[in-house]
């Protein structure tokens, strides 16, 4: 199949391809050189730059799957470090294959103690993202990047990512540091890293560890977006994984992406100080000259609903039930979903909760601080990054570089 472009007066051939799931691009790589002319996208929303066989979502359908497995089930049924390896390697380990990848990930949860002093130079004050995006690029201060250390480092980036985080933390609250146990299951050791004390161990209730363990795999990839088109581009330089996942974590921090999980409870609270008046902050989202956006709705692939966002409802409820919690935010949230849903501006524009819509509500109930929640979701979209980078760099990884329109002055004289 092609198609056919008539532009300035010629006809140009455009190749077209097709995905496994029927989804059709125009391929106009060899448009600029064939005519002269280049396409223009700002924000890339209908840009594909890739081709890719991680993950498939259909915006219009409300369907998100990890090589090939419905998110649903994979919530329901897989384990986080299941799920890492899902992405990472491209198939579901089978029992030999999982213990020995949790196995190897506990050899390397340990940091380098230099890394301690780093920590030492960041303020109190420092943001959690800032602190994991910094040290994660200082990882590759410490480890080569030969394409040998390739896997190893992969492992090593999987191992060490939670112990950054819950370091961040311990530094962000002033308390020691405390040191990972091998003896833990993934998300038990990340607990205990947060939450242990000297003197006290850190008791972690199955609800908690199956409500962490599912928003990471929630979490854990979404093909294109705004942080993994950063890990390709800036990997297709050929930086090192290190400084390249370190890209992803800084893109990942901004309220528009994963900042927005934070974001969303900041306006929770502010409307909840203003007299839980959600009306008015549905009017304010409306108008076109007041900046204010109704954080944790919308999205630019689903238009209908966000799957993920319909499962962290249901978790929510569940675990605010199951540990006999309430939590005022939630009331607020529910009004402000309900009014938007039945609002023609939000039906209009396909507007409706994303995954940070109550994700923040689940977190709080199982007592993680607001200050981490875009850290979470980092440690989530940790092996997307990472399955994103190395099939890039399969596919021969050409550099990312786009064209621009210049609208800018013309050639002036430079005033003497
Ligand atoms: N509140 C009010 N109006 C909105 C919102 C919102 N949250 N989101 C989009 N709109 C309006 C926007 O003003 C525009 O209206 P108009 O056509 O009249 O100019 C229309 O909807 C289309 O918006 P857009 O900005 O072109 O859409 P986009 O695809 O570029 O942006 C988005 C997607 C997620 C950045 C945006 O919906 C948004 O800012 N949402 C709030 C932040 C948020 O929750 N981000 C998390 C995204 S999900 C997690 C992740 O993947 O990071």
């Amino acid at each position: 199949m092609d198609a056919t472009l008539l532009f300035d007066g010629h006809e140009f051939t455009l190749p077209v391809h097709v995905g496994t799931e029927h989804e059709v691009g125009i391929d106009i790589s060899a448009l600029r050189r064939e005519s002269g002319a280049i396409t223009l996208d700002p924000g890339y929303g209908n840009t594909g730059s890739c081709t890719s066989s991680i993950t498939f979502i259909d915006g219009e359908q409300g369907i998100l799957r990890y090589r090939g497995y419905a998110i649903e089930d994979l919530a329901a049924r897989s384990t986080f470090i299941e799920v890492m390896y899902l992405l990472v390697y491209g198939a579901l380990p089978d029992p030999y294959q999982l213990s020995d990848f949790a196995e190897r990930l506990r050899m390397h949860t340990l940091l380098h103690e230099d890394m301690k002093k780093l920590y030492e130079g960041f303020p109190p004050s420092a943001q959690p993202m800032a602190v994991l995006s910094a040290m994660v690029a200082s990882l590759s201060t410490y480890y080569s990047d030969t394409e040998e250390d390739t896997e190893l480092n992969i492992i090593r980036l999987l191992a060490k990512l939670k112990t950054i985080a819950a370091f961040a933390f311990k530094k962000s609250i002033g308390q020691p540091f405390v040191y990972p146990r091998n003896d833990l299951e993934f998300v038990a050791d990340f607990l205990h890293m947060m939450f242990a004390v000297p003197s006290e161990p850190c008791e972690v209730s199955d609800v908690v560890h199956r409500a962490l363990d599912m928003l990471l795999i929630l979490h854990a990839d979404h093909e294109q977006n705004c942080s993994t088109s950063t890990v390709r581009m800036v990997g297709s330089s050929g930086a090192d994984l290190y400084s390249t996942i370190s890209s992803g974590v800084s893109a990942l921090s901004g309220p528009l992406h994963g900042g927005a999980n934070m974001a969303v409870i900041e306006m929770l609270e502010a409307i909840r100080a203003d007299g839980a008046n959600y009306r008015k902050y549905v009017n304010r989202a409306k108008d076109r000259n007041d900046p204010f956006r109704l954080m944790g709705f919308g999205h630019r692939v689903y238009k209908n609903f966000d799957p993920r966002s319909i499962l962290i409802k249901e978790a929510c409820d569940r675990v605010l039930t199951q540990l006999n919690r309430q939590d005022p935010l939630l009331d607020i949230a529910r009004n402000l979903e309900r009014v938007a849903l039945e609002d023609e501006y939000f039906i209009a524009r396909g507007l409706y909760p994303n995954l940070d819509f109550y994700s923040g509500i689940v977190y709080r109930a199982i007592g993680l601080p607001t200050s981490m929640f875009t850290v979470l979701f980092a440690l989530g979209r940790l092996p997307g990054w990472i399955a994103h980078w190395k099939e890039m760099r399969a596919s021969g990884g050409r550099l990312h570089r786009p064209r621009q329109l210049y609208t800018g002055e013309n050639l002036r004289s430079y005033p003497h």
